[in-house]
């Protein structure tokens, strides 16, 4: 049976009590709103840990002002029910106001450099600073031995490694991978926002993923890669943020220079904004 906890001592105590007897302590953050990829988060981690905790919080600070945070779904009994079925012990729920106590202007924040800067973090400014702050609370009142990221939001999960190795934090990252629908479309509580008429078009990300796979195979110049990629997708409706290929650290490759590679697009279809990546 899951337990719902929304008070920080009533954590620590379920926490401490584990580490007492013990147990590894494994942990999925999430903004709510689950589906089959945040639970196969939930049994990677159960992979790894004698116990799981996954925390909802809808986290206001890595939101823009113009992006979704008040109507970003919020689906607490689905949540629980999905949670506990994909083995979940404990489901962590802090208000704002607990998670900033001195409130979200006068919140410390934690900056990773770098990572952060491109891609993402170029199209959403301080998205990641909002990512990294929370994380690192959730970090500090969880204290677990192991946390799963989803691996769609690849650039995520290459900052919160950063920021784990660079504040010492005694925590194992593990990437989970892309769940998807019949047709292709990574899963993400955003496609529910896709009109009836736009859904089919948005598989078109995931094809145009393994086209730039392709035409790098095939030895085509990878900045034509790119820019076939953002055409195709203009092509088919998307307005393109960005459709590149980079090393698996998100730095830019040299042509021509053997190696691992992720592709990389973000793109609007309508008022929704989705990424997606492929590494190969
Ligand atoms: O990936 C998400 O859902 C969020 O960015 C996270 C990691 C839960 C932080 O709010």
């Amino acid at each position: 049976m899951i337990e719902k906890l929304s008070e920080l001592a009533a954590l620590r105590a379920r926490v401490s009590e584990w580490k007492r007897q013990g147990l590894r302590v494994g942990f999925v953050p999430t903004m709510g709103n689950l589906h089959a990829g945040h639970y196969s988060l939930v049994e990677l981690a159960r992979q790894h840990a004698d116990r799981v905790v996954s925390s909802v919080f809808v986290n206001p600070t890595q939101f823009g002002p113009n992006e979704d945070y008040t109507r970003y779904p919020r689906t607490p009994d689905a949540d629980m029910a999905g949670l506990e079925a994909a083995g979940c012990d404990v489901l962590w729920l802090p208000t704002v106001e607990s998670m900033y106590p001195f409130g979200v202007e006068l919140a410390a924040k934690v900056h990773v450099p770098g990572v952060s800067g491109v891609l993402e973090g170029a199209c959403r400014p301080g998205h990641f600073d909002g990512v990294c702050t929370v994380v690192s609370r959730l970090f500090n009142q969880v204290q677990p031995d192991v946390a799963a990221f989803g691996k769609k939001d690849y650039q995520q999960l290459a900052v919160i490694r950063q920021m784990v190795t660079d504040l010492a934090f005694p925590i194992q990252i593990i990437g989970g991978d892309i769940v998807r629908e019949d047709d292709g479309l990574a899963m993400s509580s955003r496609n529910q926002y896709l009109s009836a008429q736009l859904r089919p078009q948005a598989a078109q990300i995931r094809k145009v993923l393994l086209q730039m796979q392709a035409g790098l195979a095939a030895g085509q110049p990878r900045t034509r890669v790119e820019t076939e990629a953002g055409q195709r997708l203009d092509a088919a409706g998307f307005v393109t943020d960005y459709a590149v290929i980079r090393r698996p650290d998100l730095s830019e490759p040299a042509e021509d220079e053997p190696g691992a590679r992720v592709a990389l697009i973000a793109a609007r279809l309508g008022t929704t904004r989705l990424i997606d990546n492929l590494e190969f």
